[in-house]
């Protein structure tokens, strides 16, 4: 969502102004270009040396700057970006852009800016709380800024605390990324806006007795980068995941589920939608009679024996049912041989339009790893893809099922 965008990055002049340096690292990991403009309240708090090193950009912090004005560069500023990020954005600037006062570069930039707007608020408690603050914070929220935080917590100065922390960093990279998200929908340029896409991931736990269960290799990681990449093509995600050590994901809503019955159950409450991709690794079988009690060793030597009964099978329940059917139903499937056999025999058992196909054997360390070899097995055939990283995979389906929606 932000590799290639230019972000003017507003700081103004507040303690948290130090988190905004770590902020223009992460905007620039994520493959952002970051044009900084500081208040002079700002360079009190950190240095234009430190900002500018870690833009890479030059630092703005004059409205009658000659060398930029010369061609009313904060105009261009205002103009030529795709989003204006005020981080942070103290009680005084927030005063001053509900106002429409421009008294330097920041304020001139914000008044005439078409773009997006976003703001991190920083101050103390009693700022933010003040009927003067919250007056301002609603005009500006009615003339279609957004805003993230502030949040509550210790505040710099002694013995304070409340609402008021500046955001931090990777939770307003994720706020721009969902203005930028909107931004793009209403252009028209998102592939799945306004579609629902639902993603199952990871493994499933299932339960011997209160302590032990049986689980799998499944990191989850593939799972959850298709549904960034659902995300960032502009659609509504529902993420049913299993238990992962992976953290949730800005802007998805998801449901931690344990066993698979748990997982066919959300998937069918969260359903319909118009695409399925059935990324986790469902157990086959669970225990069938799960102990009430820890099984303890009875000293006879006899390990006890455990029945196991068939889950439910997901992809094959949604995919035979007319009614639930999503248009476009992706299963996956993880074999250590076989593989294309397998795989065209789940394409038709499951009556899916697509199945992923990997090869999990242990030497490829796909199961846990960063990279995956897939191929994509439908009606029409098999297409092999080259090694990709799971984020390169996922944006490859994701545009697929893009191109195939709007196809039909
Ligand atoms: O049969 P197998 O487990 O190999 O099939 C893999 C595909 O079926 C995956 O897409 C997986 O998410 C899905 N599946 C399911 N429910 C099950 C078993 C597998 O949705 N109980």
């Amino acid at each position: 969502m932000l590799r290639g965008k230019d972000i003017v990055l507003i700081i103004s002049g507040g303690i948290a102004a130090y988190k905004s340096l770590d902020l223009i690292r992460r905007l620039k990991e994520r493959g952002a270009r970051v044009v900084p403009v500081m208040t002079n309240g700002a360079q009190e708090f950190i240095t234009p040396l430190a900002v500018g090193a870690l833009s890479a950009e030059k630092v703005f912090t004059n409205l009658f700057d000659r060398e930029a004005e010369h061609d009313v560069g904060h105009i261009r500023l205002a103009r030529d970006h795709d989003l204006i990020l005020v981080a942070p954005a103290t009680a005084n600037l927030m005063a001053k852009m509900a106002h429409g006062i421009t008294d330097d570069l920041a304020t001139a930039v914000l008044l005439a800016t078409d773009k997006p707007v976003l703001a991190a608020p920083a101050m103390n408690p009693k700022m933010w709380l003040h009927e003067a603050t919250q007056r301002n914070l609603e005009t500006l929220t009615e003339r279609g800024i957004s805003f993230v935080g502030p949040a509550s917590g210790e505040m710099a100065e002694r013995n304070e605390s409340g609402v008021g922390r500046m955001s931090e960093p990777l939770e307003i990279v994720a706020a721009a990324e969902a203005v930028l998200r909107e931004e793009a929908i209403k252009a028209g340029s998102l592939p799945l806006a306004n579609k629902h896409v639902l993603i199952t991931s990871g493994p499933t736990h299932e339960p011997i007795d209160p302590v032990r269960f049986i689980a799998n290799r499944s990191s989850g990681k593939q799972g959850h980068a298709l549904a960034r990449a659902a995300f960032e093509a502009g659609a509504r995600v529902t993420l049913v995941s299993g238990p992962v050590d992976l953290p949730d994901l800005a802007n998805i809503t998801t449901i931690h589920v344990e066993s698979a019955a748990a997982m066919m159950a959300a998937v069918e409450d969260n359903l319909p939608a118009d695409i399925a991709i059935m990324a986790a690794a469902v157990a086959d079988w669970r225990v069938a009679s799960e102990g009430a009690q820890k099984i303890k060793k009875d000293g006879s030597g006899k390990p006890p024996a455990l029945e196991l009964t068939e889950n439910p099978d997901i992809l094959a329940t949604i995919g035979h049912q007319k009614n639930l059917r999503p248009r476009l139903l992706i299963g996956f499937a993880a074999e250590t041989q076989d593989l294309l056999k397998n795989a065209r025999s789940k394409l038709e058992r499951k009556n899916a339009d697509w199945i992923i196909a990997n090869d999990v054997s242990p030497e490829t360390g796909v199961m846990g790893g960063d990279a995956n070899t897939v191929r994509l097995v439908s009606q029409e055939g098999v297409e092999d893809w080259p090694q990709m990283d799971k984020a390169e995979v996922a944006r490859k389906i994701i545009a697929r099922a893009g191109d195939a929606l709007n196809q039909t």
